[in-house]
């Protein structure tokens, strides 16, 4: 009996401790600033009596998504739950902060304003149980960044109104501000102009419907309506309806009209707005024609009309330029100008869209080109090319944000290539992308114009709305924890362990969110160093051979140091070689050695036009003069797929040196290698 109560007493002990212990563990994403957290629980249930005290069209929202996200225990506890608007809270800067004081009879949500009660809210649906328990402390929480954005190309394919909305609402779970839609581009128009009508009857719509067979094609474009014509555009009710759901949601749709490239639908269907007034043949405006301004203005007035936002993209990427300098409008605006030359014109173009923009009260953005030729006053640069453009536009005293193509965008392959469906961009896996830092390296006063950071999906090859939300999720949720959360509380395997929990969410609301519980990961090879008879051996690459010094892997040693390639050629363990001459070099082994088996493994990429060689040829020597064939293995690409391949030879020689060549096939391009292992 006594033995009984002790038992009794230990385990009412435990209980007790429970109630109070601290948990230093939380599953919020992102995460939060400062957040004080014990096992102690407060029940959201029926009898939870809900304040709420906000401006009235936000009273709505917020209650919605209590009733509609908050789990509930069917039971009846009389507790309450207030959301209140303050003059200011101790601590918080930023309009979006908030904090949050859960005890076990109440819960308060103090923000300075409706956005700052909405993310309150988001952070404490995270920490929801399914019965409605919530533990119970402090929060007190904000923005790390201004602009939390996801850009989703609704041009090479065209995803609809209830789809985007889907994604707004994972975007706010997520604590992100701004959506960016890349509504133009040549594979169509998606945004109805009332002034323009040509513009959705026509320069919408395409045949055949997957954007590489268009474009690898003829890339007509056809009326809408016509059979199995595919497309598709925004009606301006349809935009006014997913502005003002975004907007409820805090999400501020950032709409991008591209000038004065990308344009090639636009040229079709108005062929007098381009240099030389022919349908499908420019991707330009026409800088020296008026009528190019006037058809913008207009098209602007009516984007200004639909979309609240200060700032509008007007893109300004990629600009080829090519008719620019034998138009005569174009050369006659350049003289009258005095402009140097068409990086100068295509700034007087971007300046002068500027200043429209600027007097009907808008801002613009623009991708890392615009800095080309002279920054236009007050434009804020989208740095895409790498870091560099939104450095030296944050120098130059503007607002920059961050998009790096190595870390954000997101039509990469984010798992072993082998086992993903094709993807444009080379292996950016979660931990990557979670590794930018948008300021890094920047001083204070130039981190200070780091406006934001952004994910981006370009869809080429995306054609299905599932297939969006793979390449989206996870990996938006690394931007958003950039975006929001405090950089030094930045740290990979917490992360990924709130990430799994919110992929795990994602998917069980019916999002297609890829499996991040079974990420393969890096390659293994390229793990652990690789050991053979070559290593540190002296190579002597051919004339006409040499590697690219982009590509150089480390230099004359790289296919020697025992460092084997991961998943992506840009990792600087792949060596690359350009020249016609493929790969030919010769290992010095020092001296006669005994060999049983040579071999070299290259990656194929087509995209980027990485491909796999046509012939490999492997010769031995004993004076490095005359050298015996021991093997030609010759390949046949015949598919379009990512892939690595050995070229081996097995077998007994004796011999002091190794040629290897490697010749690329007849689509040219790119052969990449790692290591040539000598056993
Ligand atoms: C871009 O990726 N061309 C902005």
């Amino acid at each position: 009996m006594k033995k009984l109560i002790i038992h009794l007493l230990a385990a009412l002990t435990i209980i007790g401790c429970n109630e109070n212990e601290n948990i230093t563990e939380n599953e919020i994403l992102p995460v939060p600033r400062s957040i004080n957290l014990t096992s102690r629980k407060f029940i959201f249930s029926q009898g939870t009596a809900i304040t709420i005290n906000a401006p009235e069209k936000d009273k709505e929202i917020l209650n919605e998504v209590i009733q509609v996200s908050m789990p509930k225990s069917n039971s009846r506890y009389e507790n309450s739950l207030t959301l209140q608007i303050v003059e200011n809270i101790e601590g918080i800067t930023s309009p979006e902060g908030y904090n949050a004081t859960i005890d076990k009879e109440s819960i308060t949500i103090k923000g300075t304003s409706s956005a700052g009660l909405f993310y309150g809210l988001q952070t404490l649906i995270q920490m929801t149980d399914k019965d409605g328990n919530i533990p119970t402390g402090t929060i007190t929480d904000e923005p790390e960044f201004t602009y939390r954005g996801m850009m989703l190309d609704v041009s090479r394919h065209f995803f609809g109104k209830e789809f985007i909305k889907k994604q707004i609402d994972a975007m706010a779970r997520f604590k992100m501000n701004r959506l960016h839609l890349h509504l133009t581009d040549a594979a169509g128009w998606r945004i109805e102009i009332k002034r323009y009508p040509r513009l959705t009857q026509f320069a919408a719509w395409r045949k055949p419907a997957e954007w590489k067979d268009w474009w690898f094609g003829k890339r007509m474009y056809v009326e809408e309506g016509t059979e199995d014509a595919y497309g598709g555009y925004y009606t301006q009710e349809d935009i006014c309806e997913i502005v003002a759901y975004a907007e409820s949601r805090h999400i501020t749709i950032i709409p991008e009209i591209e000038m004065p490239a990308h344009s090639e639908e636009v040229l079709t269907a108005y062929p007098e707005l381009s240099c030389t007034h022919e349908p499908y043949k420019q991707a330009d405006f026409c800088v020296g024609n008026e009528k190019s301004f006037e058809f913008l203005e207009n098209v602007l007035t009516e984007i200004f009309e639909l979309f609240p936002s200060e700032y509008i993209h007007i893109g300004g990427d990629e600009a080829g330029k090519m008719s620019w300098g034998s138009c005569p409008l174009c050369q006659k605006r350049m003289k009258e100008e005095s402009l140097a030359g068409t990086e100068e014109l295509q700034s007087y173009f971007i300046k002068r869209i500027e200043k429209f923009a600027n007097s009907r009260g808008r801002q613009i953005i623009g991708w890392d080109e615009i800095l080309e030729g002279g920054l236009a006053p007050n434009a804020t640069v989208m740095s895409w090319r790498g870091t560099e453009g939104g450095i030296a536009a944050a120098a130059k005293g503007h607002k920059a944000i961050m998009v790096p193509g190595g870390y954000c965008y997101l039509d990469s392959y984010q798992d072993a290539p082998l086992t993903q469906p094709m993807a444009f961009g080379p292996y950016l896996p979660l931990e990557k992308v979670y590794s930018y830092n948008p300021t890094a390296g920047l001083e204070e006063e130039q981190a200070k114009m780091i406006y934001g950071i952004q994910g981006n999906l370009w869809t080429e090859y995306i054609p299905e709305e599932e297939f969006v939300e793979y390449m989206l999720y996870p990996r938006m949720l690394a931007i958003a924890e950039i975006g929001w959360s405090n950089p030094t509380e930045r740290n990979y395997n917490k992360f990924k362990k709130r990430a799994i929990t919110a992929v795990d969410k994602l998917r069980s609301d019916g999002y297609n969110a890829f499996d991040l519980k079974n990420e393969q990961g890096e390659r293994g090879e390229s793990l652990t160093p690789a050991k053979h008879l070559a290593i540190g051996k002296k190579v002597t690459y051919a004339t006409g051979a040499e590697y690219n010094s982009k590509y150089n892997a480390g230099g004359d040693t790289a296919l020697v140091d025992g460092v084997r390639g991961g998943w992506t050629y840009i990792d600087r363990k792949w060596q690359g070689f350009i020249k016609r001459g493929g790969v030919d070099v010769t290992i010095d082994l020092g001296e006669k050695q005994k060999i049983k088996s040579i071999e070299a493994e290259f990656m194929q990429m087509p995209i980027p036009e990485v491909w796999l060689p046509a012939e490999v040829v492997i010769s031995i020597s004993d004076n490095n003069a005359d050298f015996t064939e021991i093997a030609r293995i010759v390949h046949k690409v015949t598919d379009e797929n990512f892939s690595l391949k050995t070229y081996s030879w097995q077998g007994r020689c004796n011999a002091r040196y190794v040629r290897y060549r490697a010749k690329q096939g007849a689509k040219g391009g790119w052969l990449f290698t790692d290591e040539i292992i000598i056993k």
